[in-house]
């Protein structure tokens, strides 16, 4: 792996839908083995674990990328996994390797083609960071989300208050949408990892909806 091959600044100064797309589709065949085996990316393991302690399955998986996260869900029972990603070509790897019931394109800043409650909790690992996706998709996934259900999802320290996530989840527990709130600070990469994103945190963020 070289610095060319890729580049964390490079995936946090996404600013447009179209970097985003781009971003993704040079990285994608390589993002398993560049990305996160190089850093020993930990965050899918940590959210499966969280999640499947407290919840099952039809769950969602936001931002799903190449599977990471669905990988780890299985492995500890969780099933039947449901994927959504922007990116074609991040799909077409997590396809590949038949790990969900199914898996859609779709923006979770928008309306997702989903009926209300499909799922009885949503997960994501990576995706709610800089460049990516804000506070803003909240809302839609408490839509697909049945009442009572279970989230677990991973937020950057970076943009967990300056992007407005902590007074949006502030917010919706105040005004009675969710309970039981936590947010446990948390490492993203282990001892492998270099450069200056090796100590990279963020929060495990679980909820319920009410
Ligand atoms: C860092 S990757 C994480 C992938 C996977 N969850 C993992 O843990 O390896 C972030 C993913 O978010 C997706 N993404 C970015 N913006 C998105 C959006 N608005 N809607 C859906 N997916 C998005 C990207 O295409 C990418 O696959």
């Amino acid at each position: 792996m070289t610095d060319k091959d890729f580049d964390l600044d490079d995936a946090y100064g996404l600013r447009t839908r179209e970097d985003i797309l781009r971003y993704y589709r040079s990285l994608a065949p390589n993002y398993d083995d560049d990305f996160a085996r190089a850093m020993d990316f930990r965050v899918p393991r940590l959210i499966a674990e969280a999640y499947a302690a407290e919840a099952i399955g039809p769950v969602l998986d936001v931002g799903a990328g190449t599977g990471l996260l669905a990988a780890e869900l299985q492995g500890l029972g969780v099933t039947p996994v449901d994927g959504v990603d922007i990116s074609p070509e991040m799909i077409a790897i997590a396809r590949g390797k038949g790990l969900y019931r199914e898996l859609r394109e779709g923006d979770v800043t928008g309306r997702l083609d989903l009926p209300d409650s499909a799922y009885v909790g949503c997960v994501s690992s990576g995706t709610f960071t800089f460049g990516h996706v804000g506070p803003e998709a909240i809302g839609e996934l408490l839509r697909v989300t049945e009442s009572g259900g279970f989230f677990a999802l991973s937020v950057h320290s970076g943009v967990y208050a300056a992007a407005g996530f902590a007074a949006r989840f502030r917010t919706l527990e105040e005004e009675g949408w969710i309970t039981r709130f936590s947010a446990e600070d948390i490492a993203f990469y282990g001892p492998p990892a270099t450069g200056p994103h090796a100590q990279d945190h963020g929060f495990l963020v679980t909820f319920r909806k009410v």
